[in-house]
């Protein structure tokens, strides 16, 4: 198949670039040749290249700052995918739209399934909503769309919570970390191996479970995250000591948009449906500080 990979130069593009199965030709354009947050370029690129399937990571990823580019975040996050469902629908093109536990506002206590009813409460969340909602009515008649909810998404290299707090632990004697915002942590290597999965599989899913979550097992906080990122890279000699983590709650830290409380995601069926067991959040953690530590 040829496959298109949006935002490749991120951390789960490159991640699925990185395990790509030998079989497929992969298409993984620069933001010069594929700007997501202008339509003529995301149609012209599909109309010409006519790929079999697009995996799309490429999104607006700074939740903070979208609330002040709404329009930026939503050409990017919304209307890029509606383009390519619109020019997927004519030549039969398929599109695994990556999305997120930010669709909901996490209100809820217990894991949120596939199908509980999406309320975001931020400008970031709204657009990926937004993009779901739209994919389904172009898309899901004709079993074109599978969507994947992840969350929290970590690995060795990004903008990502884990290497900004690996930086601070070497910097810092003390940092202080939300404790009362509940999820799971996914990293980038294990929803990308999903993502090859669900590729392999597509009649079925996307007939039967085309909304798919998948994140680590376990529960934590972003506070339980550092420290544990500190622990760990002690035990790889990244750092001599780690800093002292300090619990705060999410009112006493400002920030530009709101966040969920609460966003663990279900990932029963679509671990039923694999046949592949969700990986401890703790080991997959360990597992991505190995990696940055033999680099
Ligand atoms: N990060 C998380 O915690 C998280 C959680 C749940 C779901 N997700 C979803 O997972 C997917 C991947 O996230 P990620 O963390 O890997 O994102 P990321 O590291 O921030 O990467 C975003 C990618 O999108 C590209 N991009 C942004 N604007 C673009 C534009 N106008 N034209 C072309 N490319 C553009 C970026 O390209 P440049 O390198 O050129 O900027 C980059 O390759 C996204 O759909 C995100 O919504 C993320």
């Amino acid at each position: 198949m040829k496959i298109l990979v949006t935002g490749a130069s991120g951390q789960l593009g490159h991640a699925i670039i990185l395990q790509k199965p030998k079989q497929h030709q992969i298409l993984c354009p620069s933001r010069n040749e594929l700007d997501l947050s202008d339509e003529l370029s995301c149609k012209k690129y599909i109309e010409f290249n006519k790929p079999d399937l697009i995996i799309n990571c490429g999104a607006y990823t700074n939740v903070d700052l979208a609330e002040k580019e709404k329009e930026i975040c939503l050409a990017i996050n919304t209307s890029a995918p509606l383009t390519f469902a619109k020019i997927l629908k004519d030549y039969g093109g398929n599109l695994l739209q990556i999305s997120t536990d930010y669709v909901f506002d996490g209100k809820q206590n217990f894991a949120y399934k596939e199908n509980d009813k999406k309320n975001p409460i931020s400008q970031y969340g709204y657009s990926k909503a937004k993009a779901e909602e739209l994919l389904e009515k172009f898309l899901k008649p004709t079993n074109q769309l599978i969507i994947l909810r992840t969350s929290w998404l970590l690995g060795p290299t990004g903008n990502n919570f884990l290497v900004k707090i690996l930086n601070l632990h070497k910097t810092k004697k003390e940092l202080f970390v939300v404790s009362d915002q509940i999820g799971t942590m996914s990293s980038t290597f294990d929803v990308a191996k999903i993502c090859w999965e669900i590729i392999s599989k597509w009649n079925y899913i996307s007939e039967h479970n085309y909304i798919n979550h998948w994140t680590c097992s376990g529960i934590s906080s972003w506070y339980d995250i550092a420290i544990n990122i500190g622990d760990i890279a002690q035990k790889y000699k990244i750092l001599d000591y780690p800093a002292k983590v300090n619990p705060i709650k999410t009112e006493n830290y400002s920030t530009l948009a709101k966040r969920p409380i609460f966003s663990l995601l279900d990932c029963e069926k679509t671990s039923i449906v694999l046949d592949i067991i969700c990986k401890y959040w703790q080991h997959e953690l360990e597992m991505i500080i190995s990696k940055i530590a033999n680099r």
